[in-house]
C-alpha cells in the first residue's frame, strides 16, 4: 500500500495546527501509521533536504527545521503521496488555493507548515530516512470498508 511521509515544520507546531492538520488526513480517510514528535538533528534535517544543499534557501531552511520541535509522520492509502502534496498545496503559500493547507493558513514560502513527500520513490526514501520499521504500524481501520470501495 502507498505510503508518504508529512512532517509538520516548526511553525505548524508552534501556531497550534498540529490537530488541524492531522485531522485533514484523517478526515479524507487515510491511515495514520507512524507519528513522533521530535527535535530534528541537523544531520537529519540536511539528509532529507539533500536535493536542495546547493540553493540559497538551504542554510536558513536547515536552521528552521532544527529550530523546534518537528511532528513526523507517515500516512497510508491509495494515491496518498500525489493527494497529500494537494492538500497541502503549492510550495509558496500565497500561491497555494484556498482550501489548503498552506493557502489556508500561510503566507511565507520558509514558514509553508508541513513538509509532504514529492514522490513514491521520494517517499520511500523519506520514510526509512525518519523512521526505524518498527516504529510504523501496519493495520487497517475499521472503517476501511466505508470509505474504499
Ligand atoms: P517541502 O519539500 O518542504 O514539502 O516543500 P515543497 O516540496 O513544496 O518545496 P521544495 O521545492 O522541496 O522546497 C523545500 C522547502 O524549502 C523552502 N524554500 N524556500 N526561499 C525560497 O525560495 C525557498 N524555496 C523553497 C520552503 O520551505 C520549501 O517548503
Ligand atoms: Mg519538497
Amino acid at each position: 500500500m502507498e505510503r508518504s511521509f508529512i512532517a509538520i515544520k516548526p511553525d505548524g507546531v508552534q501556531r497550534g495546527l498540529v490537530a488541524e492538520i492531522i485531522g485533514r488526513f484523517e478526515k479524507k480517510g487515510f491511515t495514520l501509521v507512524g507519528l513522533k514528535m521530535m527535535m530534528v538533528s541537523r544531520e537529519l534535517a540536511e539528509q532529507h533536504y539533500d536535493v536542495h544543499r546547493e540553493k540559497p534557501f538551504f542554510n536558513g531552511l536547515v536552521e528552521f527545521i532544527i529550530s523546534s520541535p518537528v511532528i513526523a509522520m507517515v500516512w497510508e492509502g491509495e494515491g496518498v503521496v500525489a493527494s497529500a502534496r494537494k492538500i497541502i498545496g503549492a510550495t509558496n503559500p500565497l500561491n497555494s488555493e484556498p482550501g489548503t493547507i498552506r493557502g489556508d493558513y500561510g503566507i511565507s514560502i520558509g514558514r509553508n507548515l508541513i513538509h509532504g513527500s514529492d514522490a513514491i520513490e521520494t517517499a520511500q526514501r523519506e520514510i526509512s530516512l525518519w523512521f526505524k520499521e518498527e516504529e510504523l504500524a501496519t493495520w487497517e481501520p475499521s472503517l476501511t470498508k466505508w470509505i474504499v470501495e
